[in-house]
């Protein structure tokens, strides 16, 4: 079954504690946090002292998606401030290599996200230093977006790749997961499905991380 990551970009800020108590008691494995600067995508999320918040509360992973320039200053801030898992851009890591080390040799997981126009094959001499690679099924900057159908190649293209290099990354796919693609997903590869507005905008956001969990 893949490991559901509800993203906390779509969750009622005012009611934080709330949100991240139903994702405690849910078969919800990890939380996705994701953070934004405004330059390398063109929306603003949350910062330290909201992801400090959530940390305080969260009894499970913390999954940190920096869209960030420059994410390699912010590698032990972010350990601070509680990340287990911290994932930077592809396309926004001049020395990706020497980034992933720091991120592990600061006690957490590697992860590496690309884009939807980054082919698969730029991974080819770092995957094996990677926990996660995280694949973005929409263009990053907002939930509630429509799924790019392209992602479903890529999957396979990068679980071919994790294969023939003996790699242990998990894949994950972040963006317009729905109840309807969920399935294929898993079927295609995926171990990771992050869910910001499926999960909270529906009626029973706990039972919909279940569905998502168990969907075919
Ligand atoms: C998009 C973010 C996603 C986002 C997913 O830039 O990286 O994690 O929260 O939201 P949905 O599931 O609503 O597409
Ligand atoms: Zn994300």
């Amino acid at each position: 079954m893949p490991i559901i990551a509800p993203s906390i970009l779509s969750a009622d800020f005012g009611h934080l504690q709330r949100d991240v108590e139903m994702i405690n008691a849910s078969e919800a494995e990890w939380f996705h946090i994701d953070i934004m600067d405004g330059v390398f995508v063109p929306n603003i999320s949350f910062g330290f002292p909201v992801l400090k918040s959530i940390a305080r509360h969260a009894r499970k992973p913390l999954d940190v998606h920096l869209m960030i320039v420059q994410p390699e200053r912010y590698v032990q801030a972010f350990k601070d401030a509680g990340a287990a898992i911290l994932t930077v851009h592809y396309e926004a890591s001049t020395h990706l290599h020497r980034t992933v080390q720091e991120i592990r040799n600061a006690g957490m997981k590697a992860g590496v996200a690309i884009n939807p126009h980054t082919s698969v094959s730029v991974l080819e001499d770092i995957i094996t230093d990677l926990d996660l690679v995280c694949v973005m099924s929409v263009n990053p900057g907002f939930g509630g977006q429509k799924f790019i159908p392209g992602t479903y190649a890529k999957v396979e293209a990068l679980n071919n790749l994790i294969a023939r290099k003996n790699a242990t990354a998990k894949i994950e796919i972040d963006g317009g997961v729905d109840l309807e693609n969920a399935g294929a997903l898993v079927k295609a590869g995926a171990d990771v499905l992050v869910a910001g507005n499926t999960v909270f905008s529906s009626v029973d956001p706990s039972a919909t991380i279940s569905r998502l969990r168990s969907a075919r």
